[in-house]
């Protein structure tokens, strides 16, 4: 059994355990500390927005943790709306409704929190809902879709899709929508489409009823994120070990017969090293095998990029 511990939280005793967070410890105990980017849905945390901070003192020092992170290892007190506490969260708010001025629940929580007057010099960066918490590129991978990823930097930081484009990968879920706490994901359904991201797709019914199933490319899903790259990586692999036997058995000049299992590998060989029927062009670029490196070698790249599009 875990090893347990008795914290104090705004001066009412509370039990956790090892390693517990001190924000699932307070609402178990219904003292709520406010949140944005946690959701139940996911088992990681990525306390992107701080507005969870509490003042935490163990061993007669004091700090500020962000809860929903903070794992409890030790007895301690924790105060949620300490003066310093309240403060910083004020900044917090008036930094993120700045970043978000045309959310209604960041104007809401701001003025609540007293962040309304005196940061007037913060000013908004543009005309959207999005605090960046990544919830939805959270949800997205967790649909095995990987569609959406944050894109840019600084001051021009958004989540998108690759290059702002109609993504493939995409499949019309909504759960990035859905899982928003800003309404900052527009979308759009009448009874027959559903647009998203740029994207419009058919929305399939049940045979019997008629009610709305969700999207075709929904149930074409068989993959998560992660295994799907690996599947495309093995079969890469195994292209690979195909051409390196096939050489040894029959030698360069008998390549082609390699080019067999996987048209598209190949061609993508011919296309950059502008091999000839009659062997590599060794003006143009490397010899074949060289060439099946590469691939193999992208293969590799999936694998250490799985979760990123
Ligand atoms: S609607 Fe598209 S981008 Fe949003 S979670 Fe679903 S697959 Fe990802
Ligand atoms: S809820 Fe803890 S950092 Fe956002």
């Amino acid at each position: 059994m875990a090893k347990t511990y008795d914290i104090v939280i705004d001066g009412k005793t509370c039990m956790a355990e090892h390693g517990e967070y001190l924000w699932d410890v307070a609402k178990r105990n219904g003292i709520e500390i406010p949140a944005l980017c946690r959701s139940e849905a996911f088992p990681e945390h990525h306390a992107s927005c701080r507005v969870c901070i509490a003042e935490v003192v163990a061993r007669g020092r004091s700090k500020v943790v962000t809860s929903c992170v903070y794992p409890i290892e030790g007895e301690c007190e924790v105060h949620t709306n300490s003066p310093k506490i309240v403060q910083d969260r004020k900044v917090l708010m008036a930094l993120l409704a700045a970043r978000a001025p045309e959310s209604d629940l960041m104007a809401a929580m701001a003025s609540h929190m007293g962040a309304g007057e005196g940061y007037e010099r913060l000013k908004p960066l543009d005309a959207g809902k999005c605090i960046l918490c990544g919830l939805c590129v959270q949800a997205c991978e967790s649909m095995g879709a990987g569609a959406i990823s944050t894109v840019n930097r600084g001051v021009d930081k958004e989540i998108n899709t690759p290059y702002g484009a109609a993504s493939d990968d995409c499949i019309g879920c909504l759960s990035c929508a859905n899982v928003r706490p800003t309404d900052s994901i527009p979308f759009k359904e009448d009874s027959e489409t559903r647009t998203i991201w740029n994207r419009t797709f058919e929305l399939s019914r049940c045979k019997e009823c008629g009610r709305v199933l969700g999207t075709q490319q929904m149930s074409d899903v068989e993959l998560c994120d992660a295994c799907r790259r690996k599947a495309i990586a093995n079969e890469l692999a195994e292209t690979y070990r195909f051409v390196q036997n096939s050489s040894r058995e029959f030698g360069r000049p008998h390549i082609q017969m390699a080019a067999k299992p996987d048209g598209r590998a190949f061609a993508r060989i011919r296309e950059r090293h502008g091999r000839t029927d009659d062997g590599p062009d060794r003006r143009k670029g490397a010899p074949w095998h060289s060439s099946t490196a590469m691939i193999a070698t992208s293969g590799h790249c999936l694998i250490g990029n799985a979760g990123r599009s």
